[in-house]
């Protein structure tokens, strides 16, 4: 059986700082504590993006030394709050590929994982590029009839809610793609802050609320305030074999008091 920890929206900020009046880098240190305590034995942990609120330099040392004691092992993944850049130059090139994104393939107990990267600098929503789309289509026919998991930071399917402006672009594009495989058994994604399952033009899709704060529904005809909320923090459990897939949520923070709007900004990179 395949286990993957999903993380994402970590949002870590400098020493001192908080975020929307929550310390993240406290929130990530009971995150790695979860996983330490009960799932060790995953055999990858995935950090799917928005490692650092603002993508400064000194956020990324500070989440390094945060993520330190997991003990699977770890690939880390890019959002629209990270520095492409900054995450290299702190982290080292060995997180990108042969073209300069944070993306990869891990091929597990029978499973491709690709973890693709959906973040343009400059850009909130969410970007894969031609030449993203091509790598994909590449690793996607090394898989050849093997079940493929695909990680990425933006959501792709919409979910009728106002983050789904800043989801990925043309999302359509990925599906051509994705559909050129036989079997994909999960696209999984952070970005949303907030927990959501779909089926999409016939692939399944689901986000983890993750590990900063998390959003209320605000449906289409809903005239009332999306609610801000301190939690949950919340990683994903992927167990998968020949058979096929389950997704777990596991909420490490149970905590879900209103965070007042006076409280709160929506952080953005200065360049974003
Ligand atoms: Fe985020
Ligand atoms: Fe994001």
């Amino acid at each position: 059986m395949l286990k993957l920890v999903i993380m994402s929206d970590l949002h870590i900020v400098p020493p001192g700082a908080v975020s929307n009046t929550l310390d993240t880098a406290a929130r990530l240190e009971q995150a790695v504590a979860r996983v330490n305590a009960r799932h060790a034995d995953a055999d990858l942990c995935i950090l799917a993006g928005d490692l650092a609120d603002l993508g400064e330099a000194v956020a990324y040392e500070r989440m390094r030394g945060l993520i330190a004691p997991l003990a699977p092992p770890v690939r880390l993944m890019l959002g629209n709050h990270d520095n492409r850049p900054v995450f290299l130059d702190i982290m080292g090139d060995g997180h990108s590929d042969e073209n300069g994104f944070v993306q990869g393939v891990a091929d597990i107990k029978g499973h491709r994982v690709i973890m693709l990267d959906s973040t343009e600098p400059g850009v909130v929503a969410g970007v894969l590029c031609q030449a993203r789309l091509d790598w994909l289509a590449a690793r996607l026919a090394e898989a050849a009839d093997r079940p493929v998991i695909v990680v990425l930071h933006h959501h792709v399917a919409p979910l009728s809610l106002p983050v789904d402006a800043i989801g990925l672009r043309d999302p359509a594009a990925l599906v051509a793609v994705l559909k050129t495989h036989p079997d994909i058994r999960a696209v999984i994604a952070g970005h949303v802050h907030l927990t959501t399952s779909a089926v999409w033009h016939g692939l399944p899709f689901v986000t983890l609320a993750g590990g900063h704060y998390s959003v209320g529904l605000k449906l289409p005809g809903d005239a009332s305030e999306q609610a801000l909320l301190e939690g949950p923090g919340q990683l994903a459990v992927v167990l998968a074999d020949s058979d096929g897939c389950v997704v777990h949520f596991d909420n490490f923070i149970d905590r879900h008091l209103e965070i007042a709007r006076e409280n709160f900004r929506f952080s953005r990179r200065p360049d974003a």
